[in-house]
């Protein structure tokens, strides 16, 4: 009697602690069986688990490697990721390739033949006008005419500022027939006189400008 007593008890007792392990939701899973056959082992790409012996108190495998061991052996730093081959170039977050030309007169005139890789659209017209605004019209100022403020020289808070000179007046026939490619450049690393911009503008914004600049001289 006493026995069959203990053995039903401890046979309720077994499947409520079975059926407890069926109970899952919100942030708890429930009790997994063997739950390395659902979870497979996270691969870095950079950071890994060097360490062969690492997590063999949890589960030894086949191959005597611990349970959170996840290196690769074959790749440079034990990395999961392959190192990009020598001389990879990186593109830019838009996919270009950086901006590779020197600041000498050869690439100067090789800039000539650029190809502006934004389209003429309204949008990028007026992002091209703030940018100018912000970054040239003070030189250049406001139709391109060579005499911005900082061209002119001004008297700002009582303070005499002298005239910048020798800005271009880039609606003069000079520099009617300079290409976007030209603009790009000379934004980028300055020319004679005037100071780059490469550091302060990205290309993206140097096409836009280039642009805008176009616009303005057929005004
Ligand atoms: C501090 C004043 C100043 C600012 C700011 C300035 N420029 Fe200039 N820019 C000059 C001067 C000065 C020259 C003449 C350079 C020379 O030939 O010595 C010039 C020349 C140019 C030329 C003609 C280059 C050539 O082939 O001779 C272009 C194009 C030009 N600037 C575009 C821009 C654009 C676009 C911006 C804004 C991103 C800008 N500049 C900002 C002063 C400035």
């Amino acid at each position: 009697m006493q026995l069959i007593k203990i053995t039903v008890s401890s046979a309720v007792l077994a499947s409520c602690l079975l059926l407890l392990g069926c109970k899952a939701g919100g942030d708890h899973p429930g009790v997994e069986y063997a739950p390395n056959m659902y979870h497979s082992v996270a691969y870095e790409p950079l950071s890994q688990i060097t360490d062969e012996s690492a997590g063999t108190w949890v589960n030894s495998l086949d191959n005597g490697r611990g349970e959170y061991f996840n290196s690769n052996q074959y790749n440079q730093y034990k990395m999961n990721l392959r190192l990009p081959p020598a001389n990879t170039v990186r593109r830019t977050a838009n996919g270009w390739l950086p901006y590779r030309a020197g600041n000498d007169t050869i690439s100067l005139r090789a800039a000539d033949k650029l190809i502006n890789p934004l389209d003429s659209t309204e949008a990028v017209l007026l992002q091209g006008k703030f940018y100018y605004e912000a970054y040239c019209q003070h030189c250049h100022g406001a139709k391109a005419g060579g005499d911005g403020l900082v061209a002119q020289g001004a008297k700002i808070d009582g303070v005499d500022h002298s005239a910048y000179p020798g800005v271009a007046n880039l609606k003069g026939d000079a520099y009617q027939n300079i290409t976007e490619g030209h603009i790009f450049h000379v934004i980028t690393y300055g020319k004679g006189l005037m100071g780059a911009h490469g550091s302060q503008v990205s290309p993206e914004d140097r096409w836009k400008i280039a642009k805008y600049v176009k616009s303005l001289q057929k005004k």
